[in-house]
């Protein structure tokens, strides 16, 4: 059966207490259990990130479909209607689509998200702290639905969760 919408919409991110995202253009940890994770979660999927995380990225990520919004080139609503149309082509019913960020993205597009995926990092800030922010997760609009503790990655020494939260019905 096709639905309005034929895939999925799903936020991921790694972010500290206080919904701190990144600096200077870049990430505030490297923790290679959240890589791998992320990886994992997205792999085969379309990713749709802004202008300045795919700068940050420096190149696509492989066995992705990379799509990048700039005011230039794709907005949101045309790379969601892209989406649409090619899960439509596909037969493709709940595919799952990936919003990868950054603060910009994250903060147009969680109104039109179905899920959360984020990794809660407990740890110190780099020096400087954080100039972007994830917005708010507001727990009577989303439901935490699954979450493993980690009390500290192989090198990273700081404990961290990968917690998903699905949209609460209205
Ligand atoms: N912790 C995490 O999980 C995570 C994930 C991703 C990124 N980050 C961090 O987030 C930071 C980058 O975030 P950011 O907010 O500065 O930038 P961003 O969201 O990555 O990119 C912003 C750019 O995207 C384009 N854009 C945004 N909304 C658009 C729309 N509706 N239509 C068309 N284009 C649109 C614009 O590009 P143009 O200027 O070309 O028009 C805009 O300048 C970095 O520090 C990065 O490391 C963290």
């Amino acid at each position: 059966m096709k639905t309005e919408k034929p895939y999925v919409l799903s936020l991921i991110a790694v972010i500290g207490p206080k919904g701190e995202l990144g600096a200077n253009n870049d990430l505030l940890w490297h923790i290679s259990e959240d890589l791998r994770h992320f990886k994992a979660l997205t792999m085969g999927h379309t990713i749709i990130m802004g202008r300045k995380t795919f700068e940050s990225l420096g190149k696509p990520l492989p066995g992705r479909n990379n799509v990048v919004l700039s005011r230039s080139g794709l907005t949101l609503e045309q790379a969601l209607a892209q989406e649409k149309a090619q899960a439509a082509d596909r037969a493709k019913t709940q595919a799952e689509v990936f919003i990868i960020g950054g603060a910009e993205v994250y903060r147009q597009a969680i109104d039109l998200a179905d899920r959360l995926y984020i990794t809660h990092v407990q740890a110190p800030l780099p020096e400087g702290g954080a100039d972007v922010f994830f917005p708010e997760i507001d727990l009577s609009v989303w439901k935490e639905t699954g979450r493993e503790d980690q009390p500290r990655g192989a090198t990273f020494p700081y404990p961290f969760s990968f917690v998903t939260y699905e949209r609460r019905p209205k």
